[in-house]
């Protein structure tokens, strides 16, 4: 049984997220009663993914009770104002059918249109008003996604609260070093996403070698590999086998492996985020 992980402020998150980036509101229905039914307790979604009705029907249908499922949503890259932000995680929680989120990110620390702008005072202003809604008790944490230590410090200067998550694009050869150890010296929950580099790792010899010493597929290397690095993985899967594959990662690299895997820096065609 893996571990839940614990933020700062003292919320329990389960350890294998299901993600539902790029789960077509058509197959997220199910994946999400799959995931479900294989034991997973947190599901992660997006008002930009356009599946949150999607993941709260299944969620109702699945009959667990709401409290026993760790759900997270985002705002949107674009939003950065106030009322935008009241706005959009209402039409969220309307959207999932809930009347509470248990993670709220800022989807991104600019709009996906113009990657590297700077919206710092937007993004103090969405951080205020989350922390409301979080008094309010729309959400029981919060959080950001792709921001880097520059883009978090202005929120602690501004508020004096650090997110208790920071959603990171995160796989073997691209752990985002510098952020990833800035969140976790904080004690911010690094989550990471796309841990099977959506797909692009899958077939690499190398880690197909390592992989097989533990009796593994490569993506549950790839989630045991987040899972040792303190990083809360968050797989993608529309396949009810894979689903389940994803969460039977319970078994523990050695150190040596773990060193060979650190040192795959680069794999995978990715383009950067910023220049
Ligand atoms: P599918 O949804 O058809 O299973 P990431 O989590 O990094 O975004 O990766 C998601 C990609 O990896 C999707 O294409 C998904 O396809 C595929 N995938 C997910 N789990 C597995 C698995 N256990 N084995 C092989 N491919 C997988």
């Amino acid at each position: 049984m893996l571990k839940d992980f614990v933020t700062y402020d003292g919320v329990s998150v389960p350890a294998v997220g299901l993600g539902t980036w790029q789960s077509a509101p058509a197959d997220c229905y199910n994946a999400v009663r799959w995931a479900l039914d294989a034991g997973y307790r947190h599901i992660d979604t997006a008002h930009a993914y356009g599946n949150e009705a999607d993941v709260g029907r299944a969620v109702r249908d699945s009959g667990i009770p709401r409290e026993q499922v760790f759900i997270t949503t985002k705002l949107p890259s674009h939003i950065k104002d106030e009322k935008g932000t009241e706005r959009h995680l209402t039409e969220s929680l309307r959207n999932l059918g809930m009347d509470y989120v248990d993670l709220y990110l800022i989807h991104a620390p600019w709009p996906w249109s113009e990657i590297g702008k700077d919206c710092t005072e937007g993004n103090i202003v969405a951080w205020r008003t989350m922390l409301d809604l979080q008094i309010r008790g729309f959400i029981r944490c919060c959080g950001v996604s792709n921001f880097l230590p520059t883009d978090i410090k202005p929120l602690l200067e501004a508020t004096g609260t650090m997110p208790a998550v920071n959603q990171i694009r995160y796989f073997i050869g691209n752990t985002q070093r510098e952020t990833t150890f800035y969140c976790q010296e904080n004690g911010i929950l690094v989550e990471a996403y796309s841990p099977l580099a959506t797909g692009n790792i899958l077939d690499n010899d190398v880690l197909a070698e390592i992989a097989a010493r533990y009796n593994a597929s490569v993506a549950q290397l790839c989630i045991a590999y987040c899972l040792h690095k303190g990083t809360l993985p968050l797989p993608k899967s529309v396949n009810k086998a894979r689903i389940e594959q994803n969460l039977a990662v319970d078994f523990a690299l050695s150190e040596s492996d773990v060193a060979l895997l650190d040192g795959m820096d680069g794999i995978g065609p990715f383009r950067k985020l910023r220049s």
